[in-house]
């Protein structure tokens, strides 16, 4: 695919990017195809966003998602802002309608993380440029779609494939289960009972899943999770906002850390995922993830490859 035929592609343009629910499974597949070809070649893309500009609200800490979406807007001939509530009117109560209707008047984009699903969508609600999420409670689709473009890399295909996620029932599970439905990848989710994913999330995700076969499963069973997966996926026990619970996860999780004795029951050419940052001898040993399975950096690199392929085809004009 080349720029050009990218570009002229809108029926993305102008449309928001809050979870891989609101997108078909041609739609992420194309998503997919246009990352692959970015990566590929990436001068030929190097003016595509001349000229335009991408708000970037971080409500909450990022290493990945902050270089990741400024380098791609860069790389795209753009320019991305980084913009603090902390420093911003909306950290001191400007309301989200006034944000939305400023902001848009000034930037062709706005990315936001924060904790509040709801937040992001009234954002997306007023905004009359595209809002794309960074990650809220609900769900990390950006991430996902990272991980989809990694695990095609690495297995050469979506469906059929099983994915297996140990751990908290947070955003990033929730999106796991969007993006498998979608593209017809069987989703394992383990999770310590009173940590499950969120109900109507699964629903949805389950709804989706009807059209393309993949089947979506919650256990409190590591092991079964596991059984025969192409791909394991775990994340920290405690995300942003939980820190709190911290010591009391500990506990509840301690069954669930990904390491050598649970990834036997997985296939013997399984890849090992996660979203970053990991805490080491928490939910994964230093074995899993700095041994010869784990694709974790491959998948944080495809971070800049997804988010220029979800850029270029909100705002190409
Ligand atoms: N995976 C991820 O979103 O990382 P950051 O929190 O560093 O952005
Ligand atoms: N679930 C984690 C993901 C961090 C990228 C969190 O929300 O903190």
């Amino acid at each position: 695919m080349k720029a050009t035929v990218i570009a002229k592609d809108q029926t993305f343009t102008g449309r928001d990017f809050l979870t891989l629910l609101d997108y078909t499974p041609a739609e992420i597949t194309k998503l997919l195809e246009s990352a692959l070809e970015i990566k590929k070649n990436k001068s030929a893309y190097a003016d595509t966003l001349k000229g335009q500009s991408l708000g970037m609200i971080f409500e909450n800490a990022s290493t990945r998602t902050r270089v990741s979406f400024e380098v791609g807007m860069t790389q795209l001939g753009g320019h991305a802002l980084f913009l603090s509530p902390r420093d911003m009117q909306i950290g001191r109560g400007e309301p989200v309608i006034d944000t939305a209707n400023v902001l848009s008047r000034y930037v062709d984009a706005i990315m936001i993380r924060t904790n509040s699903h709801e937040l992001v969508e009234e954002l997306a609600e007023y905004a009359s440029v595209p809002v794309i999420n960074a990650l809220t409670d609900n769900y990390h689709p950006c991430q996902a779609m990272a991980d989809l473009l990694t695990i095609v890399e690495h297995k050469g295909a979506l469906k059929g494939l099983k994915l297996a996620y140990i751990g908290d029932g947070n955003n990033v599970a929730h999106s796991l289960l969007a993006a498998g439905a979608k593209v017809g990848m069987d989703v394992s989710i383990a999770t310590p009972a009173g940590y499950e994913v969120n109900e109507s999330i699964f629903d949805k995700a389950q709804k989706a899943a009807e059209e393309t076969g993949a089947t979506l499963i919650q256990t409190t069973d590591p092991i079964e999770a596991v059984k025969d997966a192409d791909i394991i996926y775990t994340d920290v026990w405690a995300s942003m906002g939980y820190e709190q619970e911290q010591e009391e996860r500990l506990k509840q999780f301690s069954q669930f850390q990904v390491n050598e004795e649970l990834v036997k029951s997985a296939k013997s050419d399984f890849i090992f995922l996660h979203c970053l940052p990991a805490h080491r001898g928490e939910e994964v040993t230093a074995e899993v993830i700095d041994g010869h399975h784990s694709a974790v950096y491959d998948q944080a690199e495809n971070r800049l490859h997804a988010q220029k392929a979800i850029l270029l085809a909100l705002l190409s004009k």
